[in-house]
């Protein structure tokens, strides 16, 4: 076993938003390390129950981030890891309902960050985005030193509210925080709906033999990384002392156009009913988008392996041995 996953042997770990499309993944690659017991928040809101894995040192309690009760519950198993996925999630969804998007991304992520201090918990690794903080005028490849205060959306705005939330929590209280900085993830255990992610909506809609609707030219780049390298990422930030009270980005310095994705997933599902070209969101100004890892490979020792044929291969199979499930989950 790799010496940083060793860190989460026997240790008892939170992950809130463990029913998601990250944190999912998180609590299987958490058991896989040996940690002892991996307590699951989730209110279900976009995350499945069928998505946590069984197991009988999971305990899952469905309630919000942002109810004492329900934080006060998951404290008293004396977690010493937290990882903070669940939010409100994404952009779109944020427009359309900026209210609940300030209350859980900002007002769940204080609440978090202070049970957590007052829990003396060893590692807070807070799920930012990369998608985010760097708004749309950042020079290419994105380093951690830029973040913009010229957002698009309340998402954005939020996002960057936890960061300074955890920056407060580290400097003034010392609690170790650790913040990611994660671009576009995609894989296994995100199911499609109306504010998800490109990838498995695409999925979703190539099965069912529909036109793919690609927004403004196509040629739009993303950074798109597998969960696997991005779950690796996490327990590398969770585990490694030098990575506290800084931040990383966690993507694949690689570029995609959603033109060229919407041919591969079109080709991997034999759909024969190609694209259709649909008005960019208002909101969308970023044509080009591509990290820079150098500082997590220079301190974390983090390399994403999974290039983006076999990530796509690897939704593509996962879709089709979940197709009932993923369907009855799907939110349009
Ligand atoms: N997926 C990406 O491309 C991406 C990119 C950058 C950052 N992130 C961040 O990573 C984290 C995980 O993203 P994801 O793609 O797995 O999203 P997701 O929506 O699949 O997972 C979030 C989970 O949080 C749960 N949740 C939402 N509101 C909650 C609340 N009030 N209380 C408890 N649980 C709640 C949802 O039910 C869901 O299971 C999020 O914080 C997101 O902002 C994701």
């Amino acid at each position: 076993m790799n010496s940083y996953l060793s860190a989460y042997q026997g240790k008892r770990v939170l992950v809130t938003g463990g029913a998601g499309a990250i944190g999912s993944n998180l609590t299987t690659a958490l058991l896989d390390a040996g940690a002892g017991r991996v307590v699951v928040l989730d209110d279900l809101s976009s995350g499945a129950r069928w998505n946590v894995p069984g197991a009988s040192n999971i305990v899952f309690v469905q309630g919000t981030v942002t109810d004492g009760e329900v934080l006060k519950q998951v404290f008293s198993e004396r977690p010493n890891f937290v990882f903070h996925l669940a939010a409100h999630f994404a952009n779109q969804n944020s427009v359309d309902h900026p209210e609940a998007d300030l209350e859980v991304n900002g007002l769940g992520t204080l609440k978090l960050l202070d049970h957590s201090r007052l829990a003396r918990v060893s590692r807070f690794v807070f799920a930012s985005s990369g998608c985010s903080v760097y708004g749309s005028q950042a020079p290419l490849p994105l380093r951690e030193d830029f973040v913009s205060i010229n957002l698009d959306t309340p998402y954005q705005i939020t996002k960057l509210l936890g960061e300074l939330y955890c920056n407060y929590f580290f400097n003034y209280y010392k609690l170790p925080v650790v913040r990611a900085r994660l671009f576009n993830v995609y894989g296994p255990g995100e199911t499609p709906g109306k504010y998800r992610n490109v990838i498995a909506n695409f999925m979703y809609w190539a099965r069912q033999r529909k036109s793919l609707p690609v927004m403004g030219t196509g040629e739009e780049t993303r950074d798109f990384v597998y969960v696997g390298d991005a779950v690796d990422g996490l327990m590398r930030l969770g585990a490694t002392p030098e990575a506290i009270g800084d931040v990383f980005n966690m993507a694949s310095e690689k570029e995609t156009s959603v033109m060229d994705l919407a041919d591969r997933i079109n080709r991997i599902c034999g759909n024969p009913a190609g694209i259709q070209a649909v008005p960019r969101r208002a909101w969308d100004k970023v044509t080009r988008r591509r990290a820079s890892i150098d500082k997590a490979r220079r301190v974390l020792g983090y390399q994403p392996k999974t290039d983006i044929h076999s990530g796509l291969e690897q939704v593509a199979s996962w879709f089709s041995r979940n197709w009932d499930r993923i369907q009855a989950s799907a939110r349009f």
